[in-house]
Formats: C-alpha cells, structure tokens, sequence
C-alpha cells in the first residue's frame, strides 16, 4: 500500500492523541517529528519509529514528510504553517489557522500560490451530527432560520489542562468559539458584521500545580454576530462556566416553523439524540441518523488529504479558507 508521511510538529498533550489517531490508517505513516522541547519530539518519534528533530528548519530540509500536522500551541500556528507551506508541504493545522484575519488569509493565498492542501481544525463540520444538522437547515427543516444561540462553556482550564496558563492567555474565543463558528460559517456563509460584543474577565487569579497566576485575556465574551446570510447569532464563549453546563457546545437554531438543537457541535462521534427537532408549538424530538454513522477522529481530514494526494477522490479536504474566516469572525469581535 502506498503510503505518505506525515511530519508533526508540536509534540505536547494533544500530539498523543493525534499520532494514534493518523497511525490507525494503514495509508499514513508517521516519519518525523519536532518539538522545542526535543524529548518531547523524541520520546513520540520513538513510539511510530520516526525520526525526531530539535527545529522545524532541519526537518522541512531533510525529512520525507509530505503533510506536516501543526500542533504547536495557538500563538505558534502562523509562523509553523508559514515556514512549512514555503517548503512545498501540504499543512495541517491545529485551531486557530492564525491569531490575525491578515495573517490567515497570507497562509490561504500561500498555500494556493505553491500547489499545497491547507486545512485546519476543527474537523467538526465534517462529523455526523453536524452534516445532519446542516442537512436540515439545508432542506428547510424549520422555515427561514432567524436567530442561533451558541454557546461554549470551556469550564475552569486549569481542571482540564496540563498548560493552563497559555490558553487561558488565548482565551476562550480562540480555544472555543472556533467550533461554532466553523459549522455556522459552513451552512450561513461568513460574519458580515458584529452587531455587538462584550469581553470580562472574570477569574484573573489563577492558581496550577501549585504555582498562581494572573491572567490577561477576558474569559468569558458575549457577542450578537449577523452572518452573511443575514441570520443573527448570540454567542458566548467562556472559560468561567464550567463545561458541566446544560450548555457546553450547544447550538440552538430558531427558525419560522420551528427550533433546532445541537448537543456538541463538536462532536465527531454520533450519539443518539444528538440532534433534536421541534416544530412551533411542539416539544423537542430527536431526529434519526437515517445512514450507518461515520464517526471521525483526530485523523481522519489528514488521512483525506493523503488520499488526495495519491489520486483517490477525498470526501473532504482544504478547510483553510474557512478557518481564515473563522478567524476574521473572533478578530472583528475583540475589535468591537
Ligand atoms: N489540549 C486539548 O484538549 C486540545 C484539544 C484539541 C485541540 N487542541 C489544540 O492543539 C494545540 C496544542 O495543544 P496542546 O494541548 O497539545 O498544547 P501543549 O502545550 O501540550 O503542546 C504544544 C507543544 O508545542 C510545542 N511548541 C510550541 N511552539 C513550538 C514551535 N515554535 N516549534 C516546535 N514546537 C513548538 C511545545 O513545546 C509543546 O510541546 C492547540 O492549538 C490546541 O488548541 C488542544
């Protein structure tokens, strides 16, 4: 079986999770990887019998990675998806693609110059409860869709997170409101327009493995968003309510014939009653799958790009056009 190697870079909590996932497909092999922390680099190279390298620069030189994953941390995306899309490899990316619309749209255009896939997660859009979801809006399931309330309760970081400090720093815009918006971007087209947006910080003080800490960015941002198709959003992205919420990532579409929900629009597996319908005046229902599901994993958009690139028609592949909107959309509510 022709296989292609795959490059990661960013060898930390999620990398683990990722190499398993890319390496359950017969087609992809896992040939290298880099970190700054090298025995990080090391220590995952050993279990796919990859080689590891100290900088990106000696393994774009010398490595016959073809896709480079970046799972490097938010603020490293650019820079890590710039330098490996200049050497003629096809990129995956962690979220966000960039903290900067400027700065997403260069790699889109980059990536289009030099022949290269660009895609980025989340893959959620691509997942069995949201394609069902999108399906229904799609066939008019409720009527003209008019008002969305989306949410995503992060919950208190340090609780879930070996590195707690640095997403707290991004925020829950940046970590969370990603998935949303990626799957409403996907059925409504882009923010038009931030009708109104609010930012607090709520929980400066924070405190991991016995160190304190104080944070910068807000925690918790409410923002009413018009989207291209002229459907108005409420959101709100948080890493104050805990994710324990009835509210966690949910999506609710309201619309003249009836209401919408979605559990966790960022699922990739199916669970049963993950989608619920409710015509005017009528209770929540949950809507069937009517097809065998097809859960995805942390691997599957990067095992599509590989089969693009060795002839065979992918399902789904680019995503970074997108993901440069999903950013512009974050960027013009901080700029509110
Ligand atoms: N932690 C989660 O639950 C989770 C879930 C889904 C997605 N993600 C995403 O995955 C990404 C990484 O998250 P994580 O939790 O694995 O973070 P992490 O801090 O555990 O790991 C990041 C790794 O990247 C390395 N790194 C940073 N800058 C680098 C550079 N310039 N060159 C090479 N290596 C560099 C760090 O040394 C570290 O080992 C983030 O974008 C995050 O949003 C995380």
């Amino acid at each position: 079986m022709t296989k292609t190697n795959i490059g990661i870079v960013g060898c930390g909590f999620i990398a683990e999770q990722y190499a398993a996932a890319m390496a359950a497909f017969p087609h992809l092999n896992i040939s290298a990887t880099c970190d700054l922390d090298i025995q990080r680099a090391t220590a995952l190279a050993a279990q796919y019998d990859a080689q590891a390298y100290a900088d990106l620069d000696t393994l774009l030189r010398n490595s016959d990675a073809e896709i480079i994953v970046n799972l490097t941390i938010h603020s490293a995306h650019h820079a890590i998806t710039k330098q490996c899309l200049h050497a003629g490899k096809h990129v995956f990316s962690e979220k966000p693609l960039a903290l900067t619309a400027a700065e997403a749209n260069e790699l889109v255009m980059l990536a289009e110059a030099n022949g290269v896939y660009l895609s980025c997660a989340p893959d959620n859009v691509a997942a069995d409860a949201q394609q069902l979801t999108a399906t229904l809006l799609n066939d008019n399931a409720i009527g003209t869709v008019k008002v969305i309330y989306a949410d995503c309760s992060l919950g208190r970081v340090p609780a879930w997170n070996s590195n707690p400090e640095h997403f707290l720093n991004i925020g829950p815009l940046w970590d969370g409101a990603v998935y949303p918006l990626n799957l409403l971007i996907s059925v409504f087209g882009p923010v038009k327009q931030v009708l109104s947006a609010h930012h607090s910080l709520l929980l400066p003080e924070q405190e991991h493995a016995g160190r304190t800490f104080t944070v910068q960015t807000p925690d918790h941002s409410t923002a009413i968003l018009e989207m291209e198709s002229g459907v108005q959003v409420r959101l709100t992205a948080s890493m104050y309510t805990p994710y324990q919420s009835k509210h966690f990532y949910s999506i609710e579409f309201h619309g003249d014939a009836g209401s919408l929900y979605l559990g966790n629009c960022g699922d990739l597996s199916w669970q049963s009653g993950a989608v619920e319908l409710a015509p005017i005046g009528q209770g929540y229902a949950g809507v069937a799958l009517e097809r065998d599901a097809m859960p995805r994993t942390y691997g599957s958009n990067v095992a599509e790009m590989a089969w693009a690139l060795q002839g065979k028609t992918p399902a789904y592949v680019a995503t970074g056009k997108r993901a440069a909107q999903v950013v512009a959309a974050i960027e013009a509510m901080y700029a509110f």
